[in-house]
């Protein structure tokens, strides 16, 4: 059975201190209920992508799904740090596979910035073995530094090559209106900017945010019901790695990533240069040159390379993260797999705007969580 999405919601990300997080989700579901025909009682179920330590409000789907008016259908959270959303697609395409519901909602959704950057990074750095290493003080720049470094010794790459990454990201997220930051910088600028953890500084991050994006899913057979134009989910790969950073063999790669990307293609019967634009989790600059090697976009070792020759432009070999990326987009970190879905949605339908990839007849998603603990590959086509 095919599994289809029939439609899409997304909030504008960014420090959002005028609602309160049920409204956020409200804003992303009620774009998503006007651009279809799904009517609210057919939802078999909610399920809540979304981390929940940085929320005053606990036990986020009772809110949730009271708000928007769900209960009481089935409902329930879905936690993979960074990955909690694609974690809510993986769980609602298994649902529906297995025939025990038919539509579902996945509500990807966080409310980050109650908190202050130092109380974030210190809940961040606990996403890391507890007993072993945030206790020496290990936040998520540091974990992404020690890749950018092993990176950098083994392959030659440059951080100027880490600050074109940034560079591309903010020429894309300035076209998307539901950006953190639409505007446009220069290397230079990327490249002055302050230290974070040697070699990444501010402008090789992601940012923290608020934000909400959801994806309603149903059967093939139910989507010509709810819309003329479904995109369909041709696989969804995932995988697992150590907690620890110190049980890795190897820190210049993201072995879930490889993994979760193998399983991926070959469950939709494709192989890497048949995708024709990608989302990928750069939540630091030298996250998206992995993902370059880890998803087999270019060899091991020539992701820099793949940058400085802009391949990963609207017009090279594979346009990644054109709706701007986690560095531009800001990274609500529950919202941000189901963020990546919308967007492959709009660009299978071409409904991109100004960052549409023309023709685009596959999409892939690519979410991490944490250091690579957690990892989700989808792959959409038209
Ligand atoms: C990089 C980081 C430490 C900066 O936080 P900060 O020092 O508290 O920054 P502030 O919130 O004080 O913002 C200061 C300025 O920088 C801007 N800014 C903040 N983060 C930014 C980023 N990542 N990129 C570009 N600009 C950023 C702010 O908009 C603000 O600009 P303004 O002065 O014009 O208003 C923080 O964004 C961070 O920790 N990012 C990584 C998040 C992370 O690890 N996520 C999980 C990954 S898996």
């Amino acid at each position: 059975m095919r599994i289809a999405i029939v439609s899409v919601g997304h909030s504008k990300f960014g420090k959002r201190d005028d609602v309160s997080v049920q409204e956020l989700a409200f804003e992303s579901f009620k774009e998503a209920m006007e651009n279809s025909n799904v009517d609210k009682k057919d939802i078999d179920a909610s399920i809540i992508g979304s981390s929940p330590e940085y929320h005053k409000q606990r036990s986020l789907p009772g809110v949730i799904t009271e708000y928007l008016g769900l209960n009481p259908k089935l409902t329930y959270l879905t936690e993979a740090a960074c990955a909690s959303g694609s974690a809510g697609m993986s769980a609602a395409c298994a649902y529906i596979k297995a025939g025990l519901a038919n539509t579902v909602l996945v509500m990807g959704v966080q409310k980050m910035l109650e908190l202050t950057t130092p109380e974030i990074s210190s809940l961040l750095g606990r996403v890391g073995d507890v007993q072993w290493e945030s206790v020496f003080g290990t936040t998520f720049a540091g974990y992404y530094a020690m890749y950018a470094n092993k990176h950098m010794a083994e392959f030659g790459t440059k951080r100027e090559q880490l600050a074109k990454v940034a560079v591309k990201n903010h020429h894309y997220g300035f076209m998307n209106p539901k950006a953190m930051f639409q505007k446009e910088i220069t290397l230079e600028k990327a490249m002055g900017s302050r230290m974070v953890a040697y070699p990444l500084t501010l402008y090789d991050c992601c940012a923290n945010a608020d934000g909400s994006a959801c994806v309603i899913l149903t059967n093939e057979e139910l989507a010509k019901k709810y819309t003329d134009e479904p995109v369909f989910i041709d696989a969804l790969g995932y995988a697992s790695a150590e907690m620890s950073v110190l049980r890795r063999k190897d820190l210049s790669s993201v072995p879930s990533t490889v993994l979760a990307s193998k399983m991926a293609y070959k469950q939709a019967g494709i192989e890497p240069k048949d995708v024709d634009v990608a989302d990928v989790h750069d939540c630091f600059t030298i996250a998206e040159i992995m993902a370059y090697e880890d998803l087999g976009f270019c060899e091991k070792g020539q992701g820099g390379k793949f940058i400085d020759d802009e391949q990963t432009y609207i017009g090279g070999k594979i346009p990644v993260n054109v709706d701007g990326g986690l560095k531009t987009k800001g990274h609500p970190i529950g919202a941000t797999g189901t963020s990546m879905f919308v967007e492959g949605f709009k660009q299978l339908r071409a409904q991109a705007d100004k960052r549409q990839v023309s023709g685009a007849e596959v999409a892939l998603t690519h979410n991490i969580g944490g250091i690579g603990q957690y990892c989700f590959v989808g792959i959409l086509r038209r």
